[in-house]
């Protein structure tokens, strides 16, 4: 295989390829819990176009979004008791995806015995609904502890990025870009601003380690002792390609990445913010958008994340890997890519990849993860505290 080739088996995700396959053996966020209410809500995951509902009693579908009779969308569908009904003939399914009633034909007929859509499990832990497309039984949704720990209340924001998912990925098994793009380049806006500049800070050395759950980033600063947190703990790249980062106040932030298909990515950014003693936890995990453009169209420069999203989006809506030019401070990436494709070998011979959790016992009360709990440089990657535009979204959600 070319090295082009194994770049093209990274990137492509839908049903059959290896990497959908790999992916397939991972539940994946399609929509938060609140955006789940009373219409069934469009959405796409590795290629897939389905359709995902809440039922009267609680129950959540997620079945193929078009209807198998003459190709209406289910998201616009009546939502029943166990099932959802096509607007168009009045076609109903049940949460297995077969089809119960065909109202327009005659009572003794078989049509509706023979047709069945697509049909997925999903779930909510976290404030999310999460998918599994792979082959059944599904693995166990793993209990991280960001996710489940009792001493967080949780928000996110979501972007959708018009790029490849591996890219976005990638950019964190790059730990040199922070000096860069996060030091050099916000100093480099904010000289031209007239606002003060943040105090630059040089990487000693970096390196990454591979664990059950994904693959650990540690650097160590210049004028830092190997004592420090960033270069004993790091944080880790969670599989298939989920960061999770500690900000200096205390939020630990995971930046969930799902391919919708091979040109689009949803980014969670999933924040966990340990509760101040005494205050009432919160009830629901509030939504809001995530912008990556400014009302001037030109890209939000000034945080880190939108610094992340405008290189991200700027290498191309698949980075053309065929031109690179690879350094030593590429390690982490080109590590990233051999222990993927490890993964889809494994895959290949009848394994089953890292991480998968079968396990209830490990799944039992959490799966804690190992992350540093103190950076001393304040980089503006989450909001200090939520603001309004979280009420905002939660007074919309209750409407
Ligand atoms: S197109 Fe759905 S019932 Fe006819
Ligand atoms: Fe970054």
């Amino acid at each position: 295989m070319t090295e082009t080739d194994r770049y093209a088996v990274l990137t492509r995700v839908g049903p059959g390829t290896p990497m959908g396959k790999y992916m397939r053996y991972f539940w994946h966020p399609v929509a938060a819990s609140v955006e789940v209410r009373d219409d069934p809500v469009r959405v796409k995951l590795l290629g897939e176009e389905l359709v995902l509902f809440r039922t009267p009693d609680g129950k959540l579908g997620l079945v193929q979004e078009r209807c198998p009779h003459r190709g209406a969308s289910l998201s616009c569908g009546m939502i029943e008791e166990g099932a959802i009904r096509c607007a168009y003939h009045g076609w109903k399914f049940d949460l297995d995806g077969k089809c119960v009633d065909t109202p327009a034909e005659r009572p003794e007929s078989k049509l509706k015995d023979r047709v069945a859509i697509p049909a997925y499990e999903a779930m909510e832990l976290g404030g999310l609904v999460w998918a599994w497309l792979g082959k059944k039984p599904a693995a166990l949704l793993p209990r991280f502890e960001y996710l489940v720990g009792e001493q967080y209340d949780h928000d996110m924001t979501i972007s959708t990025m018009p790029c490849n998912w591996l890219q976005i990925a990638e950019n964190n098994m790059d730990p040199h870009h922070v000096e860069y793009l996060h030091m050099m380049y916000t100093n480099y806006v904010f000289k031209r601003q007239g606002k003060p500049l943040l105090p630059m800070k040089h990487h000693a050395k970096v390196d990454f380690d591979l664990f059950e759950h994904g693959i650990m980033k540690r650097r160590l600063w210049e004028g830092d002792s190997e004592e420090s947190e960033e270069w004993r703990v790091g944080h880790p790249q969670l599989w298939p390609g989920t960061l999770l980062v500690t900000y200096p106040n205390g939020v630990l932030q995971a930046q969930i990445r799902v391919p919708r298909d091979d040109g689009n990515t949803t980014i969670y950014w999933y924040n966990a913010r340990p509760r101040p003693a005494g205050q009432a936890p919160r009830k629901e995990v509030p939504v809001a958008e995530n912008p990556f453009l400014g009302p001037d169209g030109k890209f939000l420069n000034e945080n880190l994340n939108g610094q992340d999203m405008m290189v991200m989006l700027t290498q191309g809506v698949i980075v053309d890997r065929s031109l690179e030019n690879l350094g030593e401070s590429d390690k982490g990436v080109v590590m990233y890519r051999r222990v993927l494709l490890e993964q889809i070998e494994r895959i290949e011979r009848g394994e089953e990849p890292m991480g998968v959790v079968r396990d209830p016992a490990e799944n039992t009360p959490f799966i804690p993860l190992p992350v540093e709990t103190h950076v001393d440089y304040d980089l503006q990657g989450v909001d200090a505290a939520p603001g309004e535009r979280w009420d905002r979204m939660a007074t919309k959600a209750a409407e």
